[in-house]
């Protein structure tokens, strides 16, 4: 375990958003339940503590007055038995995604290219190409930190929904260690989202190269500008506003059938209310995709905090729809 004090966060939240955390402590591989309980005392308990993963899905607007604990990005090899690979929690999805197509284990290709940690992957149950972690996860391994001790969660222990595990109802209580995800052997390729239906010959590397370059077709790339990927979930509504929808804008795309109504795509709303490539202060809306908001030059997270609120009032106005976040603002 390392601690640093008075860190800057920059290289730690894919906005690249310039803040700064009082202390921030690194847990590892190798670090012991004695070690993870020191966490639980720091400044006698009462410190805010943030666990943070890959920063993917933070907006930092002000200094985190507290402890940031991440766990570190050092790639501690997979552990196979059988179809089963248990991954460290910090380490890069996107590795843990590769690792597995290496060594013949099959399924997640279609999670390719998702920026953000093992762990996160689990709290927020990222999806993307017809695929969801939820699909793959055996049993999440965390370190309580409200009753000190270390737990085992199940697939249905984890209740996941839509961006949604019941992890995200308890910020700050479990420690995502490790994760456990079941594979295939047989490779057996996901096609279901539109624009891979013409690959049906393709081998896993190639649909993983495929996936990887439509992703990076809609997303800024991280190293020229800074993003959270998708800043709204798709909301879902019932189907009375749906069919209101459908009568009026001949152009909005077919809603997908989800639990409580229909899925309607949040990008194409923010779209049709005239924001794709506009910019207000130092954040946008991504020319390429409406669904993304960016850092269009050393923005704050103030700035992309209200221009979020204005889309989102704009979107209730025009279409009576209410988008919310799936990036946590802090
Ligand atoms: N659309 C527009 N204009 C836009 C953006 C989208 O009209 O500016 C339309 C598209 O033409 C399409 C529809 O909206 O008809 C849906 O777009 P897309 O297939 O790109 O998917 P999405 O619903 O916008 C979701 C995920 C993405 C994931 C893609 C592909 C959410 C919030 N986002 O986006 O996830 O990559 O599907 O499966 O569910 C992320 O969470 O960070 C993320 C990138």
């Amino acid at each position: 375990m390392k601690s640093f004090d008075n860190i800057s966060l920059k290289a730690y939240n894919t906005f690249g958003i310039d803040v700064k955390a009082r202390r921030m402590v690194v847990v590892e591989p190798g670090d012991s339940v004695e070690q993870l309980a020191t966490l639980r005392s720091l400044d006698g308990g009462t410190e805010p503590e943030l666990i943070l993963g890959g920063g993917s899905n933070m907006v930092f607007t002000k200094d985190y007055d507290g402890t940031v604990v991440t766990l570190s990005r050092e790639s501690a090899c997979p552990v196979r038995q059988s179809t089963l690979v248990t991954a460290w929690g910090g380490m890069v999805m996107d590795d843990l995604v590769r690792w597995t197509l290496d060594n013949g284990l099959y399924g997640m290709e279609n999670l390719s290219a998702i920026p953000g940690t093992v762990g996160a992957s689990a709290v927020q149950n990222v999806g993307a190409y017809g695929a969801e972690a939820k699909d793959f996860v055996e049993s999440v391994e965390a370190y309580d930190l409200k009753d000190g001790h270390l737990c085992t969660f199940s697939n249905a222990d984890c209740c996941f929904a839509y961006r949604y595990s019941m992890f995200k109802d308890v910020p700050g209580r479990y420690l995502i260690l490790r994760v456990t995800f079941r594979l295939k052997k047989e490779y057996a390729p996901n096609l279901s989202y539109k624009a891979l239906e013409g690959l049906p010959h393709a081998t896993a590397g190639e649909l993983r190269q495929a996936i990887t370059e439509l992703r990076w077709g809609k997303l800024p790339r991280p190293e020229e500008h800074g993003s959270a990927g998708s800043f709204f979930k798709n909301p879902v509504v019932d189907e009375e506003v749906y069919a209101r929808l459908r009568q009026q804008y001949a152009d909005m795309p077919d809603a997908h059938p989800s639990a409580g109504g229909y899925k309607l795509s949040a990008g194409w709303l923010i779209d049709r209310a005239g924001w794709k490539g506009r910019t207000q202060g130092g954040a946008g809306v991504w020319p390429k995709n409406a669904l993304v908001l960016y850092n269009a030059g050393a923005c704050t997270g103030e700035e992309v905090r209200s221009l979020a609120n204005a889309i989102q009032q704009d979107v209730k106005q025009k279409f009576g729809v209410v988008l919310e976040p799936e990036a946590i603002i802090i």
